[in-house]
């Protein structure tokens, strides 16, 4: 499965942290907002991804990851040169998906859990049209909303609606077969004049090929697409990193442990960023790594 990251967007309501500069490259505590939908995608087993960005800020998003080798990763990148919505990136992407089922997120989302990994594994292995993540929010008016009947099927899908049906927000992240591309040609702009992810759901849904799967209250799902939102954010990764004494959305750290590159990759990379904790933190994963391998290694001998 290929990934896309969708990072473009004027981020009008970041204004003016965004005059300069792409929102999905402003800090979340230690890190760029980029790192972690990149790493939920890693977390997800995927090595191949497109980032999607305004054409001004592709050069930045390139000098940050390159071709991705570093991570073990192969990285490509596009650009969109207007906002024309969400469903953009599958026209924008076509050539990039070809024949391969993708996943999508969007570039401001942030997801944190334990069981997510083994969660989108699972996900994206039963895929038959399209995944679509489902998650209990106080507000829903503000995002995608799942419509579900008594025994929990989902039966419909708004965008943005005034009396949501449900409490059941749908997420930034997707999975898709290769028909997506087709699906999006063939959309039209919404009142507000975008093309709309919900539409593109709402086409597999009409087809009986839509798979709504709930992120249940063990997932932390962050949308840092306003100040307070941005705010929050960056307080949630303090307090887990500050906490439990790891760090959320490391793509180097995850790089290793998914056997993208070796302790000793991993290791160079940290050495890169030595002089700051984040650095020092990848270096310390790399050597308990090493460590594991090692004792491992002796057990297997004895
Ligand atoms: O966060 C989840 C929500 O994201 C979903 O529940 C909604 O169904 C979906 O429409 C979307 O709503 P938002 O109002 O949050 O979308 P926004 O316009 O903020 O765009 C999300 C990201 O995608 C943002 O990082 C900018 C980027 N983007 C957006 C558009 C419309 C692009 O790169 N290009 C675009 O054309």
């Amino acid at each position: 499965m290929k990934g896309i990251i969708l990072a473009g967007g004027n981020g009008t309501r970041l204004q003016p942290l965004t005059f300069v500069g792409s929102k999905q490259l402003v800090p979340v505590y230690d890190k760029p907002m980029i790192y972690y939908p990149l790493s939920i995608l890693m977390l997800a087993g995927i090595r191949d991804v497109l980032f999607i960005t305004r054409p001004a800020e592709a050069p930045v998003f390139m000098r940050l990851f390159r071709d991705g080798q570093s991570l073990g990763m192969r990285i490509s990148y596009a650009t969109q040169d207007e906002p024309r919505g969400i469903a953009d990136a599958f026209r924008v992407g076509a050539n990039y998906i070809g024949d391969e089922d993708c996943a999508l997120i969007l570039g401001d989302n942030l997801f944190h859990g334990a069981d997510l990994p083994s969660l989108l594994r699972r996900s994206a292995d039963r895929l038959k049209g399209c995944v679509l993540f489902g998650h209990i929010v106080s507000d829903p008016r503000h995002f995608g909303v799942a419509e579900i009947d008594e025994r929990g099927r989902l039966v419909g899908i708004e965008e943005k609606p005034a009396q949501p049906r449900s409490s059941l927000a749908i997420p930034g992240l997707y999975f898709f077969d290769p028909g997506v591309v087709e699906i999006a040609r063939r959309l039209t702009p919404s009142a507000r004049g975008e093309l709309e992810i919900t539409d593109v759901l709402r086409a597999y849904l009409d087809e009986g090929r839509a798979d709504l799967v709930w992120l249940g209250r063990g997932v932390t799902w962050l949308d840092a697409g306003t100040h307070d939102m941005l705010l929050e954010a960056a307080g949630f990764v303090r307090d887990v990193q500050q906490r439990q004494g790891v760090r959320i959305g490391c793509i180097e750290e995850i790089a290793m442990n998914m056997a993208f590159i070796s302790a000793d990759d991993c290791y160079r990379l940290g050495m890169e960023m030595s002089q700051s904790p984040y650095g020092q933190y990848v270096m310390e994963c790399a050597r308990s790594h090493r460590r594991l391998l090692a004792l491992a290694e002796s057990i297997d001998r004895s």
